[in-house]
């Protein structure tokens, strides 16, 4: 017998209400029931970061979420960040400090880059380094994902300053 669960969530803005089951991932049901297929998939595991969405402002591993846990829930995938013509500031900062190669990292890393810079006040590349130890990137050597963030805070301060 298969138990099914009807859920209804908010994914870029469009609400969706999609009958799931129960053992299905987030990470399967953002990729294979909406065809959001931005948001990679790695490990599987909770390690590499690929995944890694925005779910009610924070960013989490939708691969280590169950579909079901997202009833309710408002979620961005990278391809609510913004557009090519519209990017979003962290975005715009991935693209002027090349920080990213083949991309299969990039949209894990944009959504945890976007927490860190809202959250927290990051003043040093440790802090920063340490903010990106959750998403690994086999290309990058980080160093330019490092100078995007720092970009993006640098910027935000002269914002508020
Ligand atoms: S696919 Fe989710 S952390 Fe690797
Ligand atoms: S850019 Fe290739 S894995 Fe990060």
């Amino acid at each position: 017998m298969s138990f099914q669960k009807t859920i209804t969530l908010k994914v870029n803005g469009v609400n969706y209400t999609r009958t799931v089951e129960p053992r299905l991932l987030l990470s399967d049901f953002i990729r294979e029931d909406l065809l959001l297929t931005g948001t990679h998939v790695g490990c599987e595991h909770g390690i590499c970061g690929a995944c890694t969405i925005t779910f009610n402002g924070d960013s989490i591993r939708s691969c280590l979420t169950l579909a079901v846990q997202a009833d309710g829930a408002e979620i961005t995938t990278v391809e609510g960040m913004g557009s090519q013509e519209n990017m979003s500031k962290i975005q715009q900062k991935f693209q002027e400090h090349h920080a990213l190669q083949c991309g299969f990292c990039t949209p894990g890393m944009l959504a945890t880059c976007e927490d860190m810079v809202k959250k927290y006040p990051l003043t040093s590349e440790d802090e920063i380094r340490d903010g990106l130890s959750g998403n690994l990137c086999r290309c990058t050597g980080y160093q330019h994902i490092v100078d995007a963030v720092q970009a993006v805070v640098k910027e935000d301060k002269r914002d508020v300053s």
